[in-house]
């Protein structure tokens, strides 16, 4: 058995290691590890004490308290040491490091609404003060609702018309937002006015004025009297509060889903009318299709069509925006550039 002089002894040598070691650590991490080779469970210190319990109560005192002098010693070596390194390696980021934290961050500026929400904001306002709710429908869609409850059958040519990317679980992102005018039908309780802005997509070949993916505003307007006099009052009214006045006209078109359906176009706003690339020399440009509910649309629906009937539209909404600030390329808005994008 050791006597109380060496084992003191061997504690002040456990001291002077640990001193020396820790001093000498490059880093915090290496420092740490060091440190926790002095004071850990499995440490010098605690090999020393492991036999204690064979001496005297007062012997046990001195080495007790011997111990604890020096682990709080090492202790101390450790907190002065790390703080050293701590403030080398402060000292090195600052100096060493190849980007230099002390240049003031940019200036993150401020910047509006995209034009697109903007003006989508404010027809949503509009439509209702008229009474009209907005409701959203998914934008990747069943063949069903996009095609199907439209009055598009799988072999009707008119299918091609919005023909599109097909998913291979057999879902399309849909072509069109009246994809929403079918579920709606089927679920809400009559009558009713709905808007239901979105994305859409579609197979196209890109340019100024075609986009794969665009934006639509979709409305649908149901009840037991509703008719084309309706219609066009409320898309002359929104025409004239989204572009200002301007000259209008209806032009007969095909839907499927619509009986009859129509085309509201306004005058040329890049010539005034005169004709340009822009309106392919028509001096017209086609800016809401829209028409009555066709009859088996809301038969598809379980809605008996000579109860009801409804008519529907749907805005190109980027095509709003590109005249409303007479941009002639459609892609700037999906660019993000904010110089472009800043302007409006
Ligand atoms: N869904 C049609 C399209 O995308 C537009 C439309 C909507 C036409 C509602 C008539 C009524 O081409």
């Amino acid at each position: 058995m050791n006597t109380i002089q060496e084992i003191i002894n061997e504690i002040d040598k456990i001291l002077e290691d640990a001193g020396n070691l820790l001093k000498s650590s490059e880093n915090v991490n290496e420092l740490e590890s060091r440190f926790r080779n002095f004071t850990g469970k499995k440490s010098k210190l605690n090999e020393v004490l492991h036999n204690i319990h064979s001496y005297s109560s007062e012997e046990k005192k001195i080495i007790g308290s011997k111990s604890n002098e020096v682990k709080n010693l090492i202790g101390n070596i450790y907190d002065a040491k790390k703080k050293e390194l701590s403030n080398v390696e402060h000292e090195k980021l600052l100096t060493g490091c190849p980007i230099d934290l002390t240049i003031p961050g940019k200036n993150i500026e401020k910047q509006h609404k995209h034009p697109i929400i903007a003006v989508l904001e404010e027809a949503v306002d509009f439509f209702s003060s008229m009474g009209f709710e907005m409701v959203e429908g998914p934008e990747i869609e069943t063949t069903h609702y996009n095609f199907d409850a439209l009055n598009i059958p799988a072999e009707h040519p008119a299918r091609d018309v919005w023909d599109t990317f097909y998913l291979l679980n057999g879902f399309v992102p849909r072509t069109h937002t009246s994809s929403v005018q079918a579920r709606t039908l089927e679920k809400k309780e009559l009558p009713f006015r709905i808007i239901a802005p979105g994305r859409c997509y579609r197979y196209e070949a890109v340019d100024a004025t075609h986009l794969f993916m665009f934006n639509q505003m979709e409305g649908l307007f149901v009840d037991k009297n509703v008719r084309l006099t309706d219609l066009k009052g409320i898309l002359e009214e929104t025409v004239k509060n989204l572009l200002g006045a301007r000259k209008t006209r209806f032009r007969p078109a095909f839907y499927p889903f619509v009986e009859p359906g129509l085309d509201l176009d306004i005058e040329c706003v890049f010539c005034g009318g005169r004709g340009c690339g822009i309106c392919k020399n028509t001096g017209w440009i086609e800016v809401i299709p829209c028409g009555m509910v066709h009859p088996n649309v809301f038969k598809y629906a379980g809605i008996d069509p000579n109860e009801y009937r409804g008519f529907a539209f749907g805005m190109g909404f980027d095509r709003i925006v590109m005249l409303k600030y007479n941009i002639n390329d459609l892609r700037i808005l999906y660019q993000g550039n904010l110089d472009i994008l800043g302007q409006f």
